[in-house]
C-alpha cells in the first residue's frame, strides 16, 4: 500500500460545478485536510469556487497535478465520461481518489479504475452519498439487529419531478447513460447498503425515454436480485409528474416487518434531503480511512457492484437504450 500520508491531507478538487461546492466546504472544514488546488475546464467557475473557500491555486490542467508532489488526493465531480480517465491518472500516480457516483460509464472502467488503485496501492472511493445520511444509517442498524427478519422485498426510487437536468447530463458521450445512472445509482447502492452489500445475481429492466428530446433515458423500472434473496424493484426517472415522497427512499418489506427511511409522504416544512453533514460524513471518511491506511467505504468494489446492476439493466431493455 502506499504509505499513509502524515496529514494533514492536501487534496486537489476537479470540477467546479454544484457538487463540488459540497466536497470544498467539507475539505475546509475537516481538520485534516487541505483543499491546495481546484481545477476546471472553465475558469469563471473555477475561480468562483476557489474565492468562495479561500483556496489560492487554480489550473485548467487537471493532467499536471496527477503528477504533482503537492497534492495526495484528488476529490473528482465532473461530468462521468471524465470519472475513469482522471481517476486512474492519480490512482496510478499513488494518489487517493473519492469519485462522485456514478463511479464510470461502464463496468469496464470501474475495472480499470480498480486495477489502478490495486497496482499503485492508493485508495479508491465512491461517493455514493446517502450511506452517510443518519435516517439510512439508523434502518441499517435496525436490519443488522434482525428487527425486519430476513428482507424479502424492497422498493426504491431516485427521481427527479417536474424538473430534469440538462447540459452535458443529457449528453450521452459526456454522461453514459440517462436518469438510471444519474438518479437510479443512489436507489440502487442505499438498497444494497441497507441490505448489507449482498452481491448483484441479475438485473432486467424496462427503460425508456418519455418526457424530453434528448438521446438518453428518463424513465426506468429495474428488477434486482441480490445473493441474499432478496428482490428490488428499482425506479429512476426525470420529470415524472409526481413525487410520493422525497426524491429518493427505500422500502424494506421482511419476514418480520416493514420499514421505510423516510416515513412521510410529503416532507416536513424544511427538510432537505442533501445537506452539507452528509457530504461532510463522506469526506470524513475518505480522510480517515486514508490516514490510518484503510480501506474507505463505499470502494471502487462496492461502485462497482452498482455498475454491474446499470449494465445488466440497460443491456435487458428494449427501446431507446443510453
Ligand atoms: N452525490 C450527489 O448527491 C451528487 C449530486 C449532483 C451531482 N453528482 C455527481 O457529480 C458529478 C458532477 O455533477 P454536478 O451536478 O456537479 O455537475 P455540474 O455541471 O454542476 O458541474 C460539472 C463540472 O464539470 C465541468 N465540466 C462540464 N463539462 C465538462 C467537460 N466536457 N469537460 C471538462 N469539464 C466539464 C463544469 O465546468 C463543472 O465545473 C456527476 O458525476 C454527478 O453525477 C452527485
Amino acid at each position: 500500500m502506499t504509505a499513509a500520508p502524515r496529514g494533514p491531507l492536501r487534496i486537489a478538487l476537479l470540477g467546479a460545478g454544484w457538487i463540488m461546492d459540497f466536497h470544498a466546504r467539507a475539505a475546509v472544514e475537516h481538520p485534516d485536510a487541505e483543499p491546495v488546488v481546484v481545477a476546471n475546464w472553465r475558469e469563471p467557475s473555477l475561480a468562483k469556487l476557489a474565492g468562495r473557500y479561500g483556496i489560492h491555486r487554480t489550473t485548467t490542467d487537471w493532467r499536471g497535478l496527477a503528477a504533482d508532489p503537492q497534492v495526495d488526493a484528488a476529490v473528482i465531480g465532473t461530468p462521468n465520461a471524465l470519472h475513469a480517465e482522471q481517476a486512474i491518472a492519480f490512482l496510478e500516480a499513488g494518489k487517493h481518489v473519492l469519485v462522485e457516483k456514478p463511479m464510470a460509464r461502464t463496468v469496464a472502467e470501474a475495472d480499470a479504475m480498480a486495477a489502478a488503485a490495486a497496482g499503485s496501492g492508493a485508495w479508491l472511493m465512491v461517493a455514493h452519498c446517502f450511506r452517510f445520511h443518519p435516517d439510512v444509517r439508523a434502518l441499517r442498524a435496525r436490519v443488522e439487529r434482525g428487527e425486519l427478519g430476513e428482507i424479502v422485498k424492497t422498493r426504491s426510487y431516485g427521481v427527479h419531478a417536474r424538473w430534469g437536468p440538462s447540459g452535458w447530463f443529457t449528453d450521452p458521450e459526456l454522461a453514459g447513460g440517462g436518469a438510471l445512472l444519474d438518479m437510479g445509482v443512489h436507489a440502487i447502492d442505499t438498497t444494497r447498503y441497507l441490505l448489507g452489500d449482498p452481491e448483484l445475481v441479475r438485473a432486467c429492466a424496462a427503460v425508456g425515454t418519455r418526457y424530453g428530446g434528448y438521446a438518453v433515458d428518463d424513465d426506468a423500472i429495474l428488477l434486482v436480485t441480490w445473493s441474499n434473496g432478496t428482490n428490488s424493484v428499482v425506479e429512476a426517472g426525470w420529470w415524472q409528474p409526481q413525487l410520493g415522497g422525497l426524491e429518493a427512499d427505500t422500502e424494506l418489506y421482511g419476514t418480520g416487518g416493514y420499514a421505510r427511511v423516510w416515513d412521510f409522504t410529503e416532507p416536513p416544512d424544511g427538510y432537505e434531503h442533501c445537506t452539507q453533514p452528509m457530504y461532510s460524513a463522506q469526506f470524513a471518511e475518505f480522510v480517515d480511512a486514508v490516514l490510518t491506511g484503510r480501506q474507505p467505504r463505499p470502494s471502487g468494489a462496492d461502485g462497482r457492484v452498482v455498475m454491474q446492476v446499470v449494465e445488466q439493466a440497460y443491456a435487458s431493455a428494449t427501446g431507446p437504450a443510453r
